[in-house]
């Protein structure tokens, strides 16, 4: 296996945590040192997340299918930093870098009913998992280890079209609706509390 990988890493135009990691500098100014996210900045958690879904995301800032719309602030801000990744060898490079960073588990910050949550979770399975660890083949990224505050957002950006509406975000579209099936934020704080249980 891991030679494998060494075989392909010499092949390829191989990504470069070292480079990532002089890169992240700037990123640690608002998601910290160890990736492990600061709500006072609105930059969530990014260590443990899937390297296929953070690239697509670095994409999809940089390239104007994410954090556009004009009542997303922190999106923009997030969009604006993802202008300097012009190459994406550099996009690249800090993905490789990010996932060597150790997964974390933010703080509980809301008080949401994950009774009812587990009644609303049925519409996720299919995508995220009964885990909710994701699942690739469906493009659905993992949900444990995010932060609670930032998992309610981007419910209601989804559901409100901030998040998954223009037609080049593919993967957003697919969830969009389905943040739908939340009627209000009591219902996306009760399905996150949910979430939550299932990382204990
Ligand atoms: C000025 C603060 C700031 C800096 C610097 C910054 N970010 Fe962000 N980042 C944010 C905010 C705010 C969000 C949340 C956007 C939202 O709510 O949609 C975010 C979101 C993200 C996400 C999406 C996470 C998810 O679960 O979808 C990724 C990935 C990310 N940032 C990576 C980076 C990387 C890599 C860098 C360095 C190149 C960086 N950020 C620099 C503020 C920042
Ligand atoms: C049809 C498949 C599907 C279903 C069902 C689904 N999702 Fe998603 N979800 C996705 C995809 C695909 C993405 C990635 C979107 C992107 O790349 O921007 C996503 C992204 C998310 C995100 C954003 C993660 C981040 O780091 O920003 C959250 C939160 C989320 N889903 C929660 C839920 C919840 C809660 C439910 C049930 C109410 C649900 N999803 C149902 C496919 C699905």
């Amino acid at each position: 296996m891991s030679i494998g990988l060494l075989c392909i890493a010499t092949a390829a135009p191989a990504q470069d945590a070292g480079y990532g990691a002089n890169g992240y500098k700037l990123c640690a100014s608002c998601h910290g040192f160890s990736g492990e996210g600061n709500e006072l900045v609105n930059a969530p958690a990014i260590a443990g997340l899937e390297a296929w879904y953070v690239e697509r995301q670095l994409r999809n800032f940089r390239d104007g299918i994410r954090g556009h719309a004009d009542d997303d602030q922190p999106g923009r801000t997030m969009a604006q930093m993802s202008r300097g990744l012009a190459s994406d060898r550099a996009i690249a490079d800090l993905v490789a870098y990010i996932e060597t960073l150790p997964d974390t588990k933010p703080a509980r910050t809301l008080d949401g009913d994950s009774v009812r949550g587990r009644t609303a979770y049925a519409a996720c399975v299919a995508c995220h998992g009964a885990d909710a660890k994701g699942n690739a083949a469906l493009n659905a990224p993992g949900l444990l280890g995010l932060d609670d505050w930032y998992q309610v957002r981007q419910l209601k950006k989804f559901h409100d079209g901030t998040r998954g509406a223009m037609a080049a975000d593919t993967y957003g579209q697919q969830m969009a609706p389905m943040a739908r099936t939340l009627a209000d934020e009591q219902a996306m704080t009760d399905v996150v509390a949910y979430i939550q249980t299932l990382d204990d």
